[in-house]
């Protein structure tokens, strides 16, 4: 690999789909870090739904991504050229590096993982942002009870395949759905739900309704739109909706109506929250003990969709997330 920067920054807000044409993608001189900082040489990109609305001019719980700015983006690499006292030359760190070969750090957020438990990769899926989401959206939100029937949205994909794990070791009836037959067998022939719904298969109401005899106590929402609302009719008593995500809107151009079942919430006396998993930092080292300690009693099945390209590739790669055209944790090599 050549020691010269190539970064992908923001040059328009994109309407619909991101495209090329988005991003100013272009070689930079390699920047040297100043005292108390280190130079990450980036190996691998996590690419995840939020990154569409991170270019939204939009409140959210972060601010936008600048024109101009590198885009922002969860990565994992090895420090280099460090003048910082806790980080060495070799250490492999995860943080916000951005969508780039190399970046510039003062360990602001970043962490420090063990590529003898698990690949790089695997730190910013299964074992990094995506398995924390899981984690808390079940341990802090949803707080499912044994025997009770746990539904996740976008079940193969790098949350919701934990999430199901997570319910199964939690005692629940775990209940995924997927879009297509293959999905839906990796779902729970290999990580074990008791069973998975193909939404695109036609009858999502009526195979919901057989894959759930005793109602859902716990909707683990990653899609929205349809799936959302048909699982809001079959919510029990008291039951608990976590909303993690929304991916069927996020490319959307124009408003997304609400749930059409949004009396359920009334009569079942159901509990809706969303959440985000920056709101649980403080606690990011209890879920990376549990989640490292369930990988390696083999409890864990985590699958990466690890894609080549590099930089340039970003815009077409992030895409495939929208496009259901991703088969697990979805990461772009550097
Ligand atoms: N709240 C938080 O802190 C937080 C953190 C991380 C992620 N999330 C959210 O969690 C969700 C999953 O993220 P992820 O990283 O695990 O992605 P992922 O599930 O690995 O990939 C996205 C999947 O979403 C499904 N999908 C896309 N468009 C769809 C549509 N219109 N209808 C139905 N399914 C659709 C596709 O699966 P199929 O092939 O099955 O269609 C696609 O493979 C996203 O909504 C994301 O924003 C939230």
């Amino acid at each position: 690999m050549s020691d010269i920067n190539r970064a992908a920054r923001l040059k328009a807000r994109p309407s619909g789909m991101l495209t090329r044409e988005n991003f100013d993608i272009a070689d930079e001189a390699l920047a040297e870090p100043g005292d108390g900082q280190f130079r990450v040489r980036i190996s691998h990109i996590s690419l995840d739904p939020a990154m569409r609305g991170w270019v939204n001019d939009a409140k959210s719980y972060v601010p936008p991504v600048g024109l101009g700015e590198v885009m922002r983006a969860i990565a994992v690499g090895t420090v280099e050229a460090s003048r910082h006292p806790k980080f060495r030359d070799g250490d492999t760190v995860t943080g916000l590096f951005g969508v780039q070969r190399f970046a510039i750090s003062d360990g602001a957020g970043v962490i420090k993982v063990d590529t003898s438990k698990a690949p790089p990769e695997r730190w910013i899926g299964g074992l990094g942002m995506p398995g924390m989401t899981a984690y808390f959206g079940l341990h802090e939100v949803a707080v499912p009870n044994p025997g009770e029937t746990v539904v996740v949205s976008a079940a193969s994909g790098a949350v919701g395949s934990i999430v199901g794990q997570i319910a199964k070791i939690m005692g629940c009836r775990a209940v995924g759905i997927a879009g297509g037959p293959e999905k839906c067998a990796y779902v729970t022939d290999e990580l074990g739900f008791d069973a998975c719904v193909d939404y695109k298969g036609g009858s999502l109401r009526d195979d919901l309704v057989a894959a759930c005899p005793d109602g859902i106590d716990v909707l683990f929402e990653n899609v929205g739109g349809e799936i959302h609302d048909t699982c809001l009719s079959l919510m029990n008593f008291r039951g608990r909706v976590a909303i993690c995500g929304l991916i069927s809107a996020y490319n959307s151009k124009t408003p997304v109506p609400g749930p059409f079942n949004y009396r359920s919430i009334l009569v079942n006396r159901l509990n809706v929250r969303g959440f985000i998993v920056f709101d649980f930092i403080s606690q990011y080292p209890q879920a990376a003990k549990h989640l490292g300690e369930w990988h390696a009693a083999g409890k864990l099945n985590i699958r990466e969709d690890v894609r080549d390209g590099g930089v340039d590739a970003f815009p077409d790669v992030l895409n495939l997330l929208y496009t259901s055209g991703n088969f697990g944790k979805l990461v772009l090599k550097v």
